[in-house]
């Protein structure tokens, strides 16, 4: 929601949208514009398809990668989230220690067939990436969220895996469902100056209504269209909530707002402040802590030690947020567990009320 809940010109547009139609299973007008936009701001994409989650968008692209190289196995980065399909519960959140390139599921019910085509390593490591490559000749894509959680990739590593990628002739697929039209207005392929072959969409694209999308070159897209690619190489996709017009004039709206002058300096400002009024308490009280992450996208680690990946990432203390996070909300600010999303509906008010709230929980943390 980064311009806020009930935004007057996004409800105007979905009150607008009401009476022509709730949805068609079918393309749409509002559809159709929706991923024009998309096509014009996001860099990987020259074509897209919706889907209603950010979850089912994963999937198909993992499905899409497969499809396109003829290969199955999937590199993906411990911790990191591309939903809830069983591809996407390997080694999410694993509580114990294997070891690389194993893939745990984190969920049951997955058969152990899919931990088989998968391969885990550790977030930010280049050169665990490069080794699995030169030992697998058949891995489809590399999957991976930008800016995976709150934990920024460090310098070249993304260049270093759009490289690897090239040279190994597979796809990079980066997950912006949550950095898509927040770290910039082309997401974090904008931010980073770095394009995927394939890349995912969601929330903002959906103005809060439920929509998500994928995206890659028209020759990648391809594999949707049975007539071009042929039916053992066709992708069959479709959904009754997929591109709805209400989600997509939600969505429309939205990115149109943001495209606006100065709306992304404003996010980054409200972005910087919120992390000001955590950090300035939390050092006042010698509380050890980072903020790590973008300033669109950010959340405190209760630790002074270095967060690379899921495991150095553990190092944070899992009590501590939880106290600090249940305190905030006692004091009416509502953050979620592992994440703080700044909005642009956010007021000097607001900003006056989480620091109180902020003070409140810090002086606790420093009881406890
Ligand atoms: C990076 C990432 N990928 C995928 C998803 C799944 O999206 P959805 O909840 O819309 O299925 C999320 C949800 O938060 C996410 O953060």
């Amino acid at each position: 929601m980064l311009l806020g809940h009930g935004h007057p010109e996004v409800m105007e547009a979905v009150l607008e949208q009401l009476p022509k139609g709730m949805t068609f299973f079918a393309n749409n007008a509002k559809g159709v514009e929706l991923a024009e936009a998309i096509v014009e701001a996001v860099p990987c994409c020259e074509k897209v398809r919706f889907v209603a989650s950010g979850g089912d968008a994963d999937m198909y692209v993992i499905r899409l990668a497969r499809a396109y190289t003829g290969k199955d196995k999937i590199l993906k980065f411990e911790g990191g989230y591309h939903g809830m399909s069983a591809e996407a519960q390997m080694s999410l959140a694993p509580d114990k220690r294997v070891n690389f390139p194993q893939a745990v599921p984190d969920s049951a019910g997955i058969p152990q067939g899919v931990a088989d085509q998968m391969l885990i390593a550790p977030f930010n490591d280049l050169a665990a990436v490069e080794v699995l490559l030169s030992e697998h000749d058949d891995i489809a894509a590399i999957i991976a969220e930008p800016l995976q959680r709150i934990i920024t990739a460090a310098h070249g590593f993304l260049q270093g895996l759009r490289d690897l990628c090239d040279k190994h002739s597979i796809l990079l697929i980066f997950d912006e469902i949550v950095t898509g039209f927040r770290l910039a207005y082309g997401g974090a392929q904008e931010q980073y100056g770095i394009t995927p072959d394939i890349c995912t969409l969601g929330k903002i694209i959906g103005g809060g209504f439920p929509l998500a999308a994928l995206g890659a070159s028209a020759e990648i897209m391809q594999h949707f269209d049975e007539s071009i690619v042929g039916r053992d190489k066709w992708l069959m996709q479709l959904g009754t909530l997929s591109g709805n017009p209400i989600a997509a004039a939600a969505g429309l709206k939205t990115i149109e707002v943001l495209k606006r002058e100065g709306s992304y300096d404003r996010l980054r400002d409200i972005g910087r402040r919120l992390q000001h009024v955590q950090s300035s308490a939390l050092d006042a009280a010698g509380v050890p802590h980072q903020i790590c992450g973008d300033e669109t996208l950010f959340d405190i680690f209760f630790t002074a030690g270095q967060c690379r990946d899921y495991r150095t990432a553990k190092h944070d203390d899992p009590a501590q947020n939880v106290i600090y996070n249940a305190t905030l909300r006692r004091h009416g600010i509502f953050k979620s567990p592992g994440k703080l999303y700044p909005s642009l509906a956010i007021t000097a008010e607001d900003l006056e009320k989480t620091k109180f709230a902020v003070e409140q929980a810090v002086s606790f943390i420093s009881l406890t």
